[in-house]
């Protein structure tokens, strides 16, 4: 076995991680595009009521842009509203689009850079490297610690009515990503954890990932782990501890350049129904299923979760799969501490349910894929039947 297997490693060139630093976004962006003029600034009417998208909107016009605050994206956005923001910035001729929410607007925010301009529709860019041609100019603000999505070259768009589909491809990598916990102050207690979570499994997965497990995403995803289970607790208990808050951005940020490597699995892959059929929050989804898929690949997995165990749970002692085991429960005991819903029944969901959603999960082959273990669909069955 070739210890130092070939790989390859891509993100976002340009990083600011500067609490305060979105008070000075016009500069950050002028420096970056000195000829721009026009902003979309995407984000969702969540956040465009906390009144935090002000001090970044008046920064950039004090630099001379013409600021354009798009507030329509909805979570988990569906096709229609990724179409109505591409005629959005078409109708306002935007030649810089910056995302600033959570990742359902940064999503957003990467698919108008990529469509505003092309002539490519939207149905023909679902899937891995299918988009053509060059973006406009994007920079991505995360206003939740969870999604990783403003170093990430993903997209997912809700399809249809209930199912979900990634759009892959190099030009989602964002210009400029900047992490600004000033912004993320007022994100609720529930919220807090259940992005926090979804942060924390992409370290996970990404670190027991079967195909693009790499020397830099192992060493992204440990940081990223440490970071995010020292501080998800703290930062739910009192929002306003900035040193807390900036550390969530800067763990879910380096999880979320791991698992842009190193992709996620059998978590992401049953949450997605959940998500998709009750429209239960993204992390929810991702944290109701998690100790249950992890139980299930501990056979294969257990070696690598010893290793994390180590960084969560650093006095667990014994046998690997003990520690494994401890892993698990420290997963478990995060969701139990911040108070979010730790059973598929909390959310609505029910025993006749399980059939449809382990048909769907199924459907999610390219996550399936990259599981330490393979999943069968009596498995995913099970897995469900053990979150109810
Ligand atoms: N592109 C990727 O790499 C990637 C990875 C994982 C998930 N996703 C996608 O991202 C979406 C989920 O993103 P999310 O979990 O960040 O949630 P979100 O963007 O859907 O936002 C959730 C809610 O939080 C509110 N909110 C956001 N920031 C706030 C703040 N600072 N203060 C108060 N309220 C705030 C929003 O208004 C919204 O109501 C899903 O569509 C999911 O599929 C993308
Ligand atoms: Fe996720």
């Amino acid at each position: 076995m070739n210890d130092f297997p070939a790989f390859a490693f891509s993100t976002v060139a340009h990083i600011v991680s500067e609490l305060g630093a979105t008070r000075k976004l016009g500069e950050l962006v002028r420096a970056r595009f000195p000829s721009a003029q026009r902003v979309l600034l995407v984000t969702d009417p969540g956040f465009l009521k906390t009144g935090l998208v002000q001090a970044p909107a008046d920064s950039l016009a004090a630099a001379g842009f013409h600021v354009k605050i798009y507030s329509d994206v909805v979570a988990d956005p569906p096709e229609a509203v990724v179409l109505a923001a591409v005629a959005a910035a078409r109708g306002h001729a935007s030649d810089v689009v910056i995302g600033l929410g959570g990742g359902s607007s940064m999503d957003v925010a990467k698919l108008i850079a990529v469509l505003a301009g092309s002539e490519q529709p939207l149905s023909a860019i679902y899937g891995i490297g299918n988009v053509q041609g060059q973006r406009l100019p994007l920079v991505q603000i995360p206003t939740t610690a969870g999604t990783g999505s403003e170093v990430t070259n993903i997209a997912i768009v809700t399809t249809g009515e209930t199912t979900k589909m990634g759009v892959v491809a190099p030009q989602l990598y964002a210009d400029l990503a900047i992490l600004d916990a000033e912004l993320t102050t007022g994100l609720p207690p529930m919220v807090t954890a259940a992005t926090g979570i979804d942060a924390m499994v992409h370290a996970i997965e990404a670190y027991t990932s079967r195909h693009k497990k790499n020397p830099l995403s192992d060493m992204l995803a440990r940081q990223a782990l440490g970071l995010l289970s020292r501080n998800l607790i703290p930062a739910c208990e009192n929002g306003g501890n900035l040193a807390a808050r900036q550390a969530m951005l800067l763990g879910a940020m380096l999880a979320g350049q791991a698992f842009s490597n190193a992709p996620v699995a059998a978590v992401h892959a049953l949450a997605y129904p959940i998500g998709g059929i009750f429209h239960v929050p993204h992390g929810l989804s991702n944290s109701l299923v998690l100790p249950h898929v992890m139980r299930f690949n501990a056979p294969a997995a257990a070696p690598l979760y010893a290793e994390l165990a180590a960084i969560v749970v650093p006095h667990a002692e014994g046998s690997v799969e003990a520690r494994s085991e401890a892993l698990i429960v420290a997963m478990q005991q995060i969701a139990i501490i911040s108070g979010i819903e730790r059973s598929l029944q909390q959310v609505g969901i029910a025993e006749s349910d399980l059939d449809r959603l382990a048909d769907d999960a199924m459907l999610q082959t390219r996550l399936l894929g990259n599981n330490p273990r393979d999943v069968s669909r009596a498995d995913a069955r099970a897995i469900y039947a053990a979150a109810l």
